[in-house]
């Protein structure tokens, strides 16, 4: 077992992404060195998160040139198709920072490109595998995290940083950060939001000292080593109002 799984719960999506820009913001107006690395999610309640970095009062505080982008999960389409990770994040947030970031090239199948360049650009190691100093995960109604969906092939990988996995109730594959990775980061935070995830979080929160080998909720096979865990939920999704 990793880390301890802290929870904070904020009153709305709104005040859940306001929290977590500010505490971004904090970070990197605190950073003894270069690069910062983050891992960057998809799904609706990270994009909240990166409309607002771009905007005042986060704008010019956050300092982008010291942090490098990188991607948890891709699915499998070029970076202009309106489902891809990537281009929503372009949208939101890369166009307007002038931070680095490197997108998965899912459609292509591309994970060994993907591997080299985490070994290249993250030079810390833990155990031997590099070290972001943040992932942002998002959490699907199924417990799923980053592309690591229940009953697939990528939630057994303990080697491999990359994978493409095979994901047959969306009848696609998608390529994903493994379990290694994610735990070696030093920070791992979680943003879920909304009345949808209110059943598989409180699931998921009564099987986190147990979760099963795979777990059955992706999501709790995340448990860094030793960096931090946070789970970020609006009232909505925890099923209790803010803390
Ligand atoms: C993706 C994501 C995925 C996402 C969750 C939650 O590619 O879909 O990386 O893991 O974060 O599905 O999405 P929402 O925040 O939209 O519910």
């Amino acid at each position: 077992m990793g880390a301890r799984l802290e929870t904070k719960v904020f009153e709305d999506a709104d005040a859940l992404a306001t929290a977590v820009a500010d505490e971004f913001t904090a970070l990197t107006e605190g950073l003894t060195h270069a690069p910062f690395t983050v891992a960057l999610s998809g799904g609706s309640t990270p994009k909240k998160l990166y409309e607002l970095l771009v905007n005042e009062p986060y704008r010019d505080r956050v300092r982008w040139k010291d942090v490098e982008f990188f991607f948890g999960d891709e699915r499998s389409v070029p970076p202009d198709h309106p489902d891809s990770n990537y281009g929503m994040a372009k949208r939101a947030l890369l166009d307007h920072v002038p931070s680095k970031a490197h997108r998965m090239a899912a459609e292509q199948d591309d994970v060994k490109t993907y591997a080299r360049l985490l070994s290249e650009r993250i030079t810390e190691r833990r155990d031997g595998i590099p070290v972001f100093d943040l992932v942002l995960l998002g959490m699907g109604d199924d417990g799923h995290t980053a592309s690591l969906f229940p009953g697939t092939a990528a939630l057994a990988e303990g080697r491999r940083w990359v994978v493409m996995n095979d994901v047959p109730q969306l009848h696609t594959r998608r390529m994903t950060l493994t379990y290694p990775v994610l735990n070696a980061a030093d920070r791992v935070w979680a943003l879920i939001a909304g009345a949808g995830k209110r059943a598989v979080v409180a699931e998921c929160l009564a099987k986190a000292a147990d979760p099963g080998d795979p777990p059955a909720r992706p999501i709790l096979g995340v448990r860094p080593t030793a960096g931090e865990l946070v789970w970020f939920l609006d009232a909505a999704a925890a099923g209790s109002p803010a803390s």
